[in-house]
C-alpha cells in the first residue's frame, strides 16, 4: 500500500510514564484512509492527529455504524512487538461484516498499524506496565439520514500511550453482578466490538460505580442466569481445578487475551471448560470455597483479578481479595511473551521492522 506522509509541523511534549493512566494522551500522528465502492480502500495517509472534518449527517452519527479493535505494542531493548494483531484483524473482519460495512482484509490492517506504529515508535512507552494502546476503528461516513448500508467508510487509527486500564493495577477489583439491563443476546451484536455495545454498557457501569464496584458481569440476556463478560473483559474462574468461562455462542466478545490464555492454560494441562455457568452456583461456589480464583482478560486490563462479587447484595469475597497463584502466573507468562522477556513458542509476538 502506498502510504502519503504529512509530518506535523509541531511535536507534542511525551507524557510521564509515570503517570500514563489509560486513553488520555495521544501520540502526534495518526493513520487515515478511506473507502467508497468505486475505488476501495484509497487514500491510504500518515498524518498529525487532529479533528476530523464530519459532515453532521454522516451515518455513523445517527446509526452508529462503527467498529473498532484495541492492540498493543511494546518496546524492549530497542525492537517493537505487537501481539498477535492478525487476530484483531480478523475480528474486524467479523465486526464488520455483522455491521454491514466495508471490509479490510488482513494484510492491509496488520500492514496500516506496523505503519503508524513505527512512524511513531518514539510514543512507546517503556517503564514497566506501560505500552502504546493502538485503536483501529471504522466508521459510517455516506451522508444521508436514511437507514441502509453506509456507500463510504473511513478506517482511522491512532495511538495512546498508556498503564494500567484500572487505577487498582494488578490489584484485584470489586464486580457487580449486573441484573437489570443486558449487553447482548445470541443473534444481536455481542460477539462484534462496535461502538454500539459500549454505549448500551454505560448506564450498568454508572451504576456500579456509584454502588463502588469497578465494573459489571454480564448475566445472559435471555435467561438472566448465566455467566458471559465483565464490562472490558472475558471473565476465568477457577473452581476447584477446572477453570471456567463463557462459551461463544455469539453474545460474548471473542477476547485475543481470552483465547492466548486458554491456549495457555492448556498447556500448563489445566482443565478449561468453555461452557454456561450459573450465577447461583458461583455465588454458592464463592461461599464454601470452591471458587479460588477469578480473573478478566482483556487488551486493556491484561489480566485483572477479581477481588468480589456483588450478586444481589450477596456480596462475596475471592482469595481473600488478593491475586491467586495462578493468576499471577497467567498474568506473567502472557506479559513475558508480549514484552520479549521469554522465548515465544507460540508464535504470537511479531517484531515491528
Ligand atoms: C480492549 O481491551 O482493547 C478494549 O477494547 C476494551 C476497551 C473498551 C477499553
Amino acid at each position: 500500500m502506498e502510504i502519503k506522509v504529512t509530518r506535523a509541523s509541531v511535536l507534542k511534549e511525551k507524557p510521564d510514564q509515570n503517570t500514563l493512566g489509560f486513553g488520555s494522551y495521544f501520540s502526534d500522528h495518526m493513520f487515515v484512509m478511506d473507502w467508497n465502492e468505486a475505488e476501495g480502500w484509497h487514500n491510504a495517509q500518515i498524518t498529525p492527529y487532529a479533528p476530523i472534518p464530519m459532515d453532521p449527517a454522516s451515518m455513523v452519527l445517527h446509526y452508529a455504524q462503527e467498529t473498532f479493535e484495541g492492540l498493543k505494542a511494546y518496546k524492549n531493548d530497542g525492537k517493537i512487538f505487537l501481539f498477535r494483531p492478525e487476530m484483531n484483524a480478523q475480528r474486524l473482519m467479523k465486526s464488520n461484516e455483522r455491521l454491514c460495512m466495508a471490509q479490510l482484509e488482513e494484510e492491509l490492517f496488520v500492514e496500516a498499524v506496523e505503519a503508524i506504529v513505527s512512524y511513531e515508535e518514539d510514543w512507546i512507552p517503556t517503564n514497566e506496565g506501560t505500552s502504546l494502546y493502538i485503536r483501529p476503528f471504522c466508521f459510517a461516513t455516506e451522508v444521508g439520514v436514511g437507514v441502509h448500508p453506509s456507500k463510504s467508510y473511513k478506517f482511522i487509527i491512532v495511538l495512546s500511550p498508556v498503564g494500567a486500564y484500572y487505577p487498582e493495577g494488578v490489584n484485584p477489583v470489586k464486580i457487580y453482578v449486573e441484573d437489570e439491563y443486558v449487553r447482548a443476546v445470541v443473534g444481536g451484536t455481542g460477539f462484534a466490538k462496535c461502538g454500539g455495545n459500549y454505549a448500551a454498557s454505560i448506564a450498568a457501569q454508572v451504576k456500579a460505580e456509584k454502588l463502588g464496584y469497578t465494573q459489571v458481569l454480564w448475566l445472559d440476556g435471555v435467561h438472566r442466569k448465566y455467566v458471559e463478560e465483565v464490562g472490558t473483559m472475558n471473565a476465568m474462574f477457577l473452581i476447584d481445578d477446572e477453570i471456567v468461562t463463557a462459551p461463544l455462542e455469539g453474545s460474548v466478545l471473542p477476547g485475543v487475551t481470552r483465547d492466548s490464555c486458554i491456549a495457555i492454560l492448556k498447556e500448563w494441562g489445566y482443565t478449561i471448560s468453555e461452557r454456561h455457568l450459573c450465577i447461583d452456583d458461583l455465588m454458592e461456589y464463592a461461599q464454601n470455597g470452591r471458587l479460588k480464583e477469578a480473573f478478566g482478560t482483556g487488551t486493556a486490563a491484561v489480566i485483572s483479578p477479581i477481588g468480589e462479587l456483588n450478586y444481589k447484595g450477596n456480596i462475596q469475597i475471592i482469595n481473600e481479595f488478593k491475586i491467586g497463584t495462578l493468576t499471577q502466573r497467567i498474568y506473567d507468562e502472557l506479559t513475558n511473551i508480549q514484552w520479549g522477556n521469554i522465548e515465544d513458542t507460540r508464535n504470537w509476538r511479531r517484531e515491528v521492522k
